[in-house]
C-alpha cells in the first residue's frame, strides 16, 4: 500500500479525493490545520468507505511538524490541497495569502526535498488563465494573475517548475481545476463554505434550502448566449478521480516528469442554465435578480480537456444534472453543513508525532 500525504485533506476536494485514493488502493495520510474544515468530513469518509483515515492536525508552514510526519510514515507522494481560496479575501489580506499559500508551499516542498519525497500533485486553478482571448482554453494559453489568490497559484506553479529544473528526479503534476461543484453520492460529504458563499453553486443551493432569499446574478449583459457568465463546472468526484489518474500517470510513459493539465469537462454553462438545472434537481423555485457585474469576473471560461484524456486517460463522467442532484442531496440533508454534528471526533485516529 502506498501512503499518500494529502495536505488540506479534510477540506472539500481533499475529502472526496481520500475516497478515490482508498478505492484505488492508496493509503491517504491527511494533514490539515482545520482553518477551513472539520474532521467530521473524515469521519464521514470512514462511514462511506469503512476505512479509518490517519489524520494529523498541523500546518504546512511548520517544518518540524512536516519532518516528523515524513519520518513517521513512508510517503510515496504528496497531493497538496492546503491553501486559502477566497479571491475577495486575498485582495483584502494579501500577506495572509502569500504566507499561507506561497510560504506554506515552499515549506512543504523543502521538507519533501529533505526527506527525499519528490512526487507531488498540486491544486492549481483555471484562474491562472486570467481573461482568455478565446475558449476552449488549452494548457499552453498565456497565464496571468489579477489578484493575490491567483498570483499565489501562478507563483507556486513557477516554483515547482524551478525545482524541476534544478533536480529532474522530481515528478510534478500541475492540475488546473475549472469550477468544482457537486458532492459525494452518499450525501454525507460536500462543500461547507464558511459564512455567505462567494461561489455560485453553494449560493444557489442555499437559496433552494431557504437560507438565502434570492440569488444575485452578477451581470446580464455579457457577450454570452443569455448574457450571464459561462463556466466549466466539474463534479468534485470526477475531479477527485483525476487526482488518482494524475498520480498513476507518473508510472506511465504518457506524461513528462513535469506536466500541466486542465481538469474540466469542456462544456460551459451559464448562470441561468445552472439556476434552471438546480431548480429541476431540487424541485424548488430559485429566486434571482440580475445585478451589476462582479469586479474581476470574466464572460466565459471553459477547458479544452483533450490533454487530460490523452495523458492521464481521464475524462469527466458526470453532467450538469448529476452535479445539481448531488449538491442538493448534500445540502438538503445537511443544511448547516458539518456544523450540526459537531461532536468529539472519536473515529478519527489522532496520531501523536
Ligand atoms: P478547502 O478550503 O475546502 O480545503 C483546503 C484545506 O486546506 C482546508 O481543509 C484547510 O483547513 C486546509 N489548510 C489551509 N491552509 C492550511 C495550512 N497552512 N496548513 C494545513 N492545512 C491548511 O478548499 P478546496 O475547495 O477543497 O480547495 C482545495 C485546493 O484546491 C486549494 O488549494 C484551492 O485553492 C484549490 N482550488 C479550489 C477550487 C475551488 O473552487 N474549490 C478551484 C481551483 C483550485
Ligand atoms: C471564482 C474565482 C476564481 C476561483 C473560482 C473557484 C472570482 C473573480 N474568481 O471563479 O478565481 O478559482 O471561483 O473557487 O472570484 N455568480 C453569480 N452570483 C453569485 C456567485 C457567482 O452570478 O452569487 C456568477 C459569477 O459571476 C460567474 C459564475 O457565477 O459568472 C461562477 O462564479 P463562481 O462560482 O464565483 O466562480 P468563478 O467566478 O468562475
Amino acid at each position: 500500500m502506498k501512503n499518500i500525504l494529502v495536505t488540506g485533506g479534510a477540506g472539500y476536494i481533499g475529502s472526496h479525493t481520500c475516497i478515490e485514493l482508498l478505492a484505488a488502493g492508496y493509503t491517504p495520510i491527511v494533514i490539515d490545520n482545520l482553518c477551513n474544515s472539520s474532521t467530521i468530513s473524515l469521519d464521514k469518509v470512514k462511514q462511506i468507505t469503512g476505512k479509518k483515515i490517519t489524520f494529523i492536525e498541523g500546518d504546512v508552514r511548520d517544518a518540524k511538524f512536516l519532518d516528523s510526519v515524513f519520518k513517521k510514515f513512508n510517503i510515496y507522494g504528496v497531493i497538496h490541497f492546503a491553501g486559502l481560496k477566497a479571491v475577495g479575501e486575498s485582495v483584502e489580506e494579501p500577506f495572509m495569502y502569500y504566507d499561507n499559500n506561497i510560504a506554506g508551499s515552499i515549506c512543504l516542498f523543502d521538507a519533501m526535498n529533505r526527506n527525499n519525497v519528490k512526487r507531488i500533485i498540486f491544486s492549481s486553478s483555471a484562474t491562472v488563465y486570467g481573461d482568455p482571448a478565446t475558449v476552449p482554453i488549452k494548457e499552453d494559453f498565456p497565464v496571468s494573475a489579477t489578484n493575490p489568490y491567483g498570483r499565489s497559484k501562478l507563483h507556486i506553479e513557477e516554483i515547482l517548475q524551478d525545482i524541476y529544473v534544478s533536480d529532474d528526479q522530481w515528478n510534478i503534476g500541475l492540475l488546473r481545476y475549472f469550477n468544482p461543484v457537486g458532492a459525494h453520492k452518499s450525501g454525507l460529504i460536500g462543500e461547507d463554505p464558511n459564512g455567505i458563499p462567494n461561489n455560485l453553486m453553494p449560493y444557489i443551493s442555499g437559496v433552494a434550502v431557504g437560507k438565502y432569499k434570492e440569488l444575485s446574478v452578477f451581470g446580464g449583459n455579457y457577450p454570452t448566449p443569455d448574457g450571464t457568465g459561462v463556466r466549466d463546472y466539474i463534479h468534485v468526484v470526477d475531479l477527485a478521480k483525476g487526482h488518482v489518474k494524475a498520480l498513476q500517470a507518473f508510472e506511465s510513459s504518457k506524461v513528462d516528469n513535469l506536466y500541466t493539465v486542465n481538469l474540466g469537462t469542456g462544456i460551459g454553462y451559464s448562470v441561468l442554465e445552472m439556476v434552471k438545472a438546480f431548480s429541476t434537481a431540487s424541485n424548488k423555485k430559485i429566486a434571482y435578480k440580475i445585478v451589476a457585474r462582479r469586479s474581476g469576473d470574466i464572460a466565459c471560461c471553459y477547458a479544452d480537456p483533450t490533454l487530460a484524456k490523452e495523458m492521464l486517460g481521464w475524462q469527466a463522467q458526470y453532467g450538469i444534472q448529476e452535479m445539481c442532484d448531488d449538491t442538493w442531496r448534500w445540502q438538503s440533508g445537511n443544511p448547516d453543513g458539518y456544523k450540526v454534528n459537531a461532536e468529539p471526533h472519536l473515529m478519527v485516529e489522532d496520531v501523536t508525532v
